[in-house]
């Protein structure tokens, strides 16, 4: 019923009638209202698929998942945790903004921002690895957007360059907050803390607290040792991005997750020769096993890797560096 109430809320009009009555004429939007088109991706339990409006034709992304199968797999949980998320996180670029919720008897709808040149991976595999001046760019746009999230309370817990989109300008734009954790709000809390201690949030989602959250090569050491995730996981699955993006691969990779796993906590990776100096040393206070000695997101901001980036909107305006 949640999510009558939400499309509806969105679409609601007011109009005047032939009586002179002013009548709010609900105007949500429904499957009918947009003509399908190519499919953009797939999951597990979801399609991807591109539509327009057909009122205005304005282009969107729609996820178009299987009510059937999401609450057989035991997903209803995380399908609403991506749908609160996405409604905090509404005045940001770099997110994929979530314009309208609905479903059918069979399927449940979100309508999202197009992004119509895919996922950064999609890009990073066909150019093989990226100088300087792009992965500064994109590294800034990612981290602009990781701030703005953790400053509404969201960890997003599955960053990498799969779930970081590119729209037609190829700015990027986050997705996939399925697995993402709510913050208690630190103002009704009155503790700016990520875990307020002792408040039954604690120790996150207690009902996956052993459950490994995330994908092998992203996922931060006390994920792996305590189960608990904090902003700064956010923050070492940044740092194992912007080694990819100049490496051409993830740190730590293995033959399967157990070892990937291993190498992980033993913090057992290398730098390629030629790796940019001020790059490394940006990496090296990153993959910091204690998440509370991470660089801090604002001194990542002022780290020399990031000279001379504009930091704020400005970071929006600005063309990409042609990729080479
Ligand atoms: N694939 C998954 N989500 C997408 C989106 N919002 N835009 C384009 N492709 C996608």
């Amino acid at each position: 019923e949640d999510w009558r109430e939400r499309g509806a809320a969105v679409g609601a009009r007011q109009e005047v009638d032939s009586n002179g009555q002013v009548q709010t004429r609900n105007v949500k939007k429904g499957v009918k209202d947009f003509n399908f088109g190519r499919t953009l991706g797939e999951g597990s339990y979801s399609t991807v698929l591109a539509a327009t409006d057909r009122q205005n034709q304005k282009e969107y992304a729609i996820k178009v998942l299987d009510k059937r199968h999401i609450i057989k797999e035991k997903k209803v949980k995380y399908v609403n945790i991506e749908r609160d998320t996405l409604n905090r996180l509404t005045e940001h670029p770099g997110i994929v903004r979530l314009y309208y919720t609905f479903q059918d008897e069979r399927s449940l709808y979100f309508v999202l921002d197009l992004a119509s040149s895919g996922e950064l991976l999609g890009v990073l595999k066909k150019l093989g690895s990226f100088d300087i001046e792009c992965t500064q760019f994109y590294g800034a746009q990612i981290l602009d957007s990781v701030a703005y999230m953790h400053s509404r309370g969201i960890i997003h817990r599955d960053l990498k360059p799969e779930n970081v989109l590119l729209d037609r300008n190829m700015h990027t734009k986050i997705t996939d907050f399925g697995t993402a954790k709510i913050l208690p709000d630190p103002a009704a809390s009155g503790s700016g803390l990520d875990v307020v201690p002792g408040s039954p949030i604690d120790g996150a989602d207690n009902d996956r607290a052993n459950s490994f959250v995330g994908t092998a090569e992203y996922v931060s050491p006390e994920l792996l040792n305590r189960s608990n995730a904090c902003k700064a996981s956010d923050l070492w699955a940044f740092g194992c991005i912007i080694y990819q993006l100049l490496a051409g691969r993830p740190p730590f990779k293995a033959a399967n997750e157990y070892l990937t796993f291993q190498k992980i906590l033993s913090l057992k990776y290398s730098f390629p020769d030629g790796f940019p100096p001020a790059a490394r040393d940006l990496v090296e206070r990153l993959l910091v096993l204690e998440p509370a000695n991470r660089l801090p997101i604002e001194h990542i901001k002022n780290h020399e890797f990031f000279d001379g980036v504009q930091w704020g909107r400005g970071l929006w305006r600005h063309n990409p560096p042609r990729l080479k």
